[in-house]
């Protein structure tokens, strides 16, 4: 299923990109100018990677096999199909509104932006949360075997590394001349917390040689990272560099192929993920993952499967307390909620493990920048308590900017380390964000 996850990784590229349109919409009614340069480079991107790659992998294999599986899937694949058809002409109405836009006509140009990011958003939350688990059950093996083979082909001319190789460069161009403000994602979330209580705890965490693979693809070649007790640590790398690898390695639920992962005091290298979340090193996951059909409430109780019962009650105010939206809608199902609200609710799951390491995996994904904004609030007050916290982002400043201390991630190896703020001036942490 190699296939899903690199459709999945371009769905987030595409995502990133329809927040920043929409906050460029909204800059552009505030009255500001935004650089021609930038709008090219969105229409360039989307054009050769949305219409030529991206629909093209979908279409001629994935959506294919799932048609020959189960007639049931029919209209919806033809209505992805569809989408894909007309993403041309919508990209076209785009271009042209963009066209009147230099004369001075925005009010159309900021209505068809929202326009074409609603329809992206929509198009790849249907491709997410339905084609994609539909795939996985009614695809077989062979199937799988088949679409993966195709996916890896590193020479094919839409698959392979030339291909990857044009896409980052693409995405980096719209990265480089998004105005300042936005920076897809990049948005600073301030200086580093004056009141912070300094560092001065014994060593909480020690990882020390850990690599862990796919298969043959080693995802971590041996890295070694410590956090002490208080301390919140960023992990910041692009895109596929291994920061949920080593999340989920830490966690317990990723296996390690070396290395060792000493906790308070106690090498924990083969002990099993709920027992480490006994212990406190508790997860609020990548894609936030909580329960959609079950309450708010009963996803924050899931939480605290480790915890004795008497602690329950106690521990669900307090997240109501950093939370109140969360108390209000406890009763209604938690896929309800905003993806802002979601995130809060993964935090609050993981909370009520009662963690004595907080490990929190792009917390700020896909959300608006207001929403990203309220997200490192919340970073802010956890630190604030005392509680020790590894945070891994691509919005590496924001990140930064709050932690005591950094690890640069490329390609499953960590390249630099430091203090946050010397971090953010650091030329090559700029490069490594950027994806280059
Ligand atoms: N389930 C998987 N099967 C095979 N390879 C995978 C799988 N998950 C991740 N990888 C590969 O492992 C490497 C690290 O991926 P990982 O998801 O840990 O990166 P990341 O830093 O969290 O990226 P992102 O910022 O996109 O979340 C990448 O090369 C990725 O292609
Ligand atoms: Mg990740």
């Amino acid at each position: 299923m190699e296939a899903l996850r690199i459709i999945s990784d371009e769905h987030k590229n595409f995502w990133r990109i329809a927040v920043t349109l929409e906050h460029v919409a909204d800059e552009i009614d505030q009255g500001e100018k935004v650089d021609p340069a930038f709008f090219e480079s969105v229409f360039n991107y989307i054009e050769n990677f949305a219409d030529h790659a991206h629909h093209l992998k979908e279409d001629d294999h994935l959506f294919r096999l799932m048609r020959l599986r189960s007639d049931s899937v029919q209209p919806m694949i033809d209505a992805l199909e569809d989408d894909h058809r007309m993403a041309k002409q919508h990209l076209n109405e785009l271009k042209d509104k963009f066209a009147k836009a230099t004369h001075g006509n925005y009010t159309e140009l900021t209505q068809s932006l929202r326009d074409y990011t609603r329809r992206l958003k929509t198009h790849i939350t249907k491709e997410e949360t339905e084609a994609m688990p539909l795939a996985r059950q009614i695809l077989t093996a062979d199937d799988w075997h088949e679409i993966d083979t195709t996916f890896l082909d590193n020479q094919d001319p839409v698959f392979g590394e030339q291909a990857r190789a044009d896409f980052r460069e693409l995405y980096h161009r719209v990265v480089s001349l998004a105005p300042d403000s936005i920076g897809l994602g990049g948005h600073s979330s301030g200086t580093l917390d004056k009141h912070a209580k300094p560092v001065s705890g014994d060593i909480l965490l020690k990882v020390t040689g850990l690599e862990s693979s796919y298969g043959r693809i080693k995802a971590l070649k041996g890295l070694n990272l410590e956090v002490r007790r208080g301390e919140t640590v960023a992990l910041v790398g692009a895109n596929g560099a291994g920061k949920t690898t080593f999340l989920r390695a830490l966690s317990g639920v990723q296996p390690m192929g070396a290395g060792q992962v000493w906790f308070d005091g106690e090498d924990v290298s083969k002990v099993r993920s709920d027992q480490r979340m006994r212990r406190g090193i508790c997860h609020s996951p990548e894609g936030r993952q909580v329960f959609g059909p079950l309450s708010i409430e009963d996803n924050l109780r899931l939480g605290a499967y480790t915890q004795p019962k008497p602690f329950l009650s106690q521990d669900l105010e307090r997240v109501y307390t950093m939370f109140p939206i969360l108390k209000e809608k406890r009763h209604l199902p938690a896929g309800t909620l905003s993806g802002g609200q979601q995130q809060m609710l993964a935090i609050g799951r993981a909370l009520m493990g009662r963690p004595k390491l907080l490990l929190l995996d792009e917390p700020s994904m896909g959300l608006a920048p207001l929403l990203v904004e309220e997200v490192f609030n919340v970073v802010k007050a956890l630190k604030r308590e005392g509680m020790t916290i590894i945070l891994a982002e691509q919005n590496a400043f924001a990140a930064l900017a709050l932690a005591d201390r950094g690890y640069v991630l490329e390609t499953g190896e960590i390249t630099l380390t430091g203090n946050g703020q010397d971090l953010i001036k650091n030329e090559k942490v700029r490069a490594a964000y950027l994806g280059m």
